[in-house]
């Protein structure tokens, strides 16, 4: 059973008592806590019959590396991952919007190469885009891009080369991450590869 249904059990049973008081005894004392009881149970089960909003924490993606075959496979896990954990959504937009807070990511693909995406993400102070949306000075944007890979959203380094096959797809670049370079969970640290050393110094095609 249910909470919702063993709290609205509780609560026709109050409203039941209240009518049986009503019905039964003669003396006003009692009556009116039958009426009150009858009002309040009434009362909880309108609030109960609202539908209850739920707010569990993120669906977890899960990452099973065994279903990523090709380089699609893994944009489409990235897609996932942009919309829900990632929560670049939360920010940023594909195409461009006037409210929106921070960069428009449409094409980013084929602006940033992989290694400066993977810098953008995980080292995002390292190089700040700033906002060239208006006359004059570019300005900071209004957020602060966070560190993926560390909390509260701490995206694993699997988890982020899947978004940057899916940046690199939505902009109609081929996908530069072969599944091979994935992290295999239970063997020895993968080597650390390119994209992962240290800040890119000059910024590409800016
Ligand atoms: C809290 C808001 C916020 C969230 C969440 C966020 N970003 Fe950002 N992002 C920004 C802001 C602001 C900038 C521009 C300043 C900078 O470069 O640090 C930015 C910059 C970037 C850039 C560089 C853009 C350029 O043109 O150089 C990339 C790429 C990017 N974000 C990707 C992502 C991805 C992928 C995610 C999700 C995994 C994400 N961001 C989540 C706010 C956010």
């Amino acid at each position: 059973m249910s909470e919702v249904v063993r709290l609205q059990l509780i609560c026709l049973s109050v409203v039941g008592s209240g009518i049986l008081i009503l019905l039964f005894i003669k003396s006003v004392f009692p009556r009116v806590i039958g009426f009150v009881a009858i009002v309040l149970g009434l009362f909880m089960l309108t609030a109960l019959a609202v539908p209850q909003m739920a707010s569990l924490p993120p669906v977890e993606e899960k990452f099973d590396i065994a279903t990523v075959k090709t380089p699609t496979d893994l944009a489409a896990i990235g897609q996932k991952i942009f919309f829900s954990k990632g929560q670049c959504a939360l920010c940023h937009t594909i195409g461009p919007s006037e409210s929106a807070r921070c960069p428009d990511l449409k094409g980013i693909g084929a602006k940033l190469s992989r290694e400066f995406l993977y810098e953008s993400m995980t080292q995002p102070q390292a190089y700040v885009y700033m906002d060239y949306r208006h006359e004059g000075l570019p300005k900071m944007y209004p957020a602060e891009m966070p560190a993926i890979n560390k909390n509260p959203i701490g995206l694993s380094r699997n988890e982020i080369l899947s978004v940057i096959a899916f940046l690199q797809q939505m902009s109609g670049e081929p996908i530069s991450i072969n599944p091979s370079e994935l992290d295999v969970p239970g063997s020895p640290a993968a080597p650390v590869k390119a994209a992962q050393s240290g800040p890119v110094a000059v910024a590409q095609a800016h």
